[in-house]
């Protein structure tokens, strides 16, 4: 074998009989993946194959564990800016250098020895034929980047193995396995993986042989062998499936099928250049944006992970405090992870509550399909339900999930210190109460942190870890270790009011208040904010959470930030709670709940709302637009989360945005609250500040704001 290009991602080298190889191996990683030098090593080693004398046939390969996983998304940020024209001609020529392996007068034969996302199967596509190993995993993912394929794929694809297929693959981006990609007809072959190589020989030895790659070719390059009619019928269809499937403010699949009904009469460089121009477009939305930065926080955050890891030990026993709402699903969900757990309380009937709890939620999963009898017996076996301090000496973390009061967590925290080892970590899951007033029971605040879940907790991905004055960094070390080994996504955040993501929801929470003793109509700004994209609008969320616990959280973190969260209005919330309607826990709040046969609550409307907000309303109701509610309570939101950055409550943008997706439920096409100021521009954000300035100092842009768009700075 020789080398007849080498470069430091690709290579061809000579096999025997005429063939040659083309082989992915990128230098230095353990990965391959489409990068700008990549992309244009493929264009030169395609060129010194076309160069090639007597040739005879292709194999395309890869010498990493994966095929190729995709476009380098760490380019798209600066990519993405480009004007248009820039971006389509940089991705015209990418896309020449796959049309170039389609010009090549033999056949090409892909051997998909590992995992081919998107620009990684795209570039699979433009091959004559693909074996895929029964290792590998394929699949087009680009919308769930707010993005479709641009190389090509959405063209190809539906011309391969037709309209629907493609269809469903792009707009899906779920991955396929062998034998689900080989059934709809994206793959020709599969075998096993040692087999790979020799199943990819044979095939291209007999395409050589033949002519089929040539009809193959020919069938790319053409338009859908469907009628108008079919066509139209098809893409009817899928446009409605689609868009109803599709999040809110995510265009990117619906696009995707427009953009295929489009090319669907035309095939070749002319469909391939209208999917760039496509391309274009979507990657300047908003989602796209947002979707491609929480994707890069995602992998910031799993190397600061990987970096707490190196610095504490993993758990292997834990324990928690306390068995109620909270506690039992922290013991269920780390027993679930994998580390046994001791469930203490002072109630045996809450331990019992505790246990059943667990069980439900295991017999669900077993019913599911998703566990075996005998695992979730054995989960549930790692449970030790107890009313004493047994035990507690081999634990390395304890988690305090007992009643939120300041005397009976001292008198708790103090009394399991003395059980437990020396190097043991207590965490407190306490919501409102500070890391360093509870610290101050303890003899060794070093090994003491806050371990904040939310509710429920099985399905709620965010834990803040609190870090405390005296908490030592082995402590934080740890507790991010034990939260990534439940399964969770952990935030070390500083102490303070509220700690990250109730303090940044406080103002956004009273802006509704204001907006409510305003005069607006509390369904007008529930549907306005579920409009922009909220799972639920601010009263609905309230009265999902419970009013009476809601506000208590409120007045805390309020009376922690008197200078910037003063409520000079008549609160609504105050105005429900006072006559005991705290919402879906007692069947009425904002609205009014009735349990549906299935035993769910049915939201209805409550007239008599408006009958008891009057009270809070001194000058009488009146309309808002959509625009001035959206603005009203984004703006103090985005504030805040100013705020927290700039007192360093955490470290980075990324951090922060990322718990508010996770622990809010943002929509993810903001991407945050700082990214959604870095979309509207802060400018923008600074005209909104001063518009609404008036109504109080939770609207009034922090200094750090005006300095950053002072300088033209942004958060990212
Ligand atoms: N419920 C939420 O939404 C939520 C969210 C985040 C954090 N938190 C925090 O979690 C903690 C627990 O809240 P919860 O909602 O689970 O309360 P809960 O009332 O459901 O449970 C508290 C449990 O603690 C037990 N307990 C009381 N004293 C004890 C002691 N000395 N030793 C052991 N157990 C004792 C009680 O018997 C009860 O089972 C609080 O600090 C709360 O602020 C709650």
């Amino acid at each position: 074998m020789s080398a007849m290009y080498q470069g430091s991602c690709v290579r061809v080298q000579s096999l025997d009989n005429g063939f040659v190889e083309l082989c992915f191996d990128r230098q230095g990683d353990v990965i391959n993946k489409l990068d700008r030098q990549t992309m244009t090593q493929l264009a030169e080693a395609v060129a010194a194959i076309a160069a090639t004398k007597a040739l005879r046939g292709v194999l395309i390969t890869s010498a990493k564990d994966v095929f190729i996983v995709g476009a380098d998304i760490t380019e798209f940020g600066e990519s993405f800016k480009l004007p248009a024209a820039e971006l389509i001609a940089n991705n015209m020529r990418s896309n020449d250098a796959l049309l170039a392996i389609e010009a090549l007068s033999v056949p090409s034969v892909v051997a998909i020895n590992g995992f081919a996302l998107g620009g990684g199967l795209e570039l699979a596509l433009s091959g004559d034929y693909r074996v895929m190993s029964d290792a590998a995993q394929i699949g087009l993912p680009e919308v769930k980047l707010g993005l479709f394929p641009g190389l090509g794929g959405t063209v190809r694809l539906a011309r391969i193995a037709g309209a629907a297929v493609a269809i469903d693959w792009v707009a899906g981006g779920a991955p396929s396995k062998a034998p689900a990609a080989l059934a709809a007809g994206v793959v020709d072959a599969t075998a096993a993986p040692d087999q790979l190589r020799a199943t990819a020989l044979a095939k291209l030895a007999e395409a050589a042989a033949g002519h089929e790659w040539q009809q193959r070719r020919a069938v790319k390059a053409a338009a859908l062998p469907l009628s108008q009619d079919e066509v139209k019928t098809l893409f009817e269809q899928a446009r409605a499936t689609v868009a109803r499937r599709s999040a809110p403010h995510q265009p990117a699949a619906l696009a995707a099928v427009e953009l295929m009904e489009a090319c669907a009469p035309h095939g070749g460089r002319k469909a391939i250049q209208m999917e760039a121009e496509a391309f274009a477009k979507i990657a300047k939305t908003q989602a796209a944006a947002s979707l491609v930065q929480i994707f890069l926080n995602d992998q910031l955050l799993k190397k600061k992970f990987k970096a707490y890891a190196k610095a504490a030990a993993p758990t292997r026993h834990a324990a928690v405090l306390g068995a109620g709402i909270m506690g039992g699903g922290i013991a269920y969900t780390s027993a679930l992870r994998g580390t046994p757990v001791r469930m203490k309380d002072i109630q045996q009937k809450q331990l019992d509550l505790g246990v059943s709890e667990a069980q439900k939620l295991l017999a669900k999963q077993v019913k599911n399909g998703r566990l075996k009898q005998e695992k979730a017996d054995a989960i549930v076996g790692t449970i030790t339900p107890q009313l004493d301090y047994s035990g507690f000496d081999g634990v390395d973390v304890v988690v305090e999930a007992v009643v939120e009061n300041l005397k009976v967590k001292h008198a708790v925290l103090a009394e399991v210190e003395g059980v437990v080892g020396a190097e043991t970590v207590i965490a407190s899951n306490t919501s409102s109460l500070r890391i360093d007033d509870l610290a101050a029971s303890l003899q060794r605040p070093q090994n003491f942190v806050g371990m904040h879940f939310f509710n429920p907790v099985p399905s709620m991905p965010l834990v803040e870890v609190i870090r405390g004055a005296k908490t030592g960094d082995a402590a934080v070390a740890k507790i991010v270790g034990y939260g990534v080994a439940m399964g969770k996504t952990p935030i070390v955040v500083k102490d303070g009011p509220g700690f990250l993501v109730n303090r940044i929801v406080t103002p956004y929470m009273q802006a509704f208040g204001q907006l409510v003793a305003a005069g607006a109509d509390f369904q007008k700004i529930d549907a306005a904010m579920e409009k922009f994209g909220w799972p639920m609008g601010p009263a609905y969320l309230n009265d999902v959470i419970g009013m009476d616990t809601g506000i208590h959280v409120a007045q805390i973190i309020t009376a922690g930030f008197p200078g910037h969260m003063p409520v000079t209005w008549r609160d609504p919330l105050q105005a429900m709670v006072d006559r005991q309607r705290y919402g879906q826990k007692n069947g009425i709040g904002f609205y009014r709940y009735e349990t549906d046969p299935a035993g769910k609550p049915k939201r209805t409307v409550a007239d008599d709302s408006y009958e008891l907000l009057k009270t809070v309303q001194p000058d009488g109701v009146r309309e808002f637009s959509d625009a001035e509610i959206v603005e009203r309570m984004m703006l103090a939101m985005i504030n805040e989360a100013v705020r927290c950055l700039d007192e360093q409550i955490v470290e980075t943008a990324p951090e922060l945005d990322m718990a508010l997706m996770l622990g809010l439920g943002l929509p993810q096409y903001l991407g945050g609250a700082l990214k959604y100021a870095d979309w509207l521009g802060l400018e923008r954000v600074l005209a909104w500040s001063e518009r609404y300035a008036a109504l109080g100092p939770q609207w009034v842009a922090p200094q750090r704001l005006r300095d950053m768009a002072a300088a033209g700075r942004t958060f990212y």
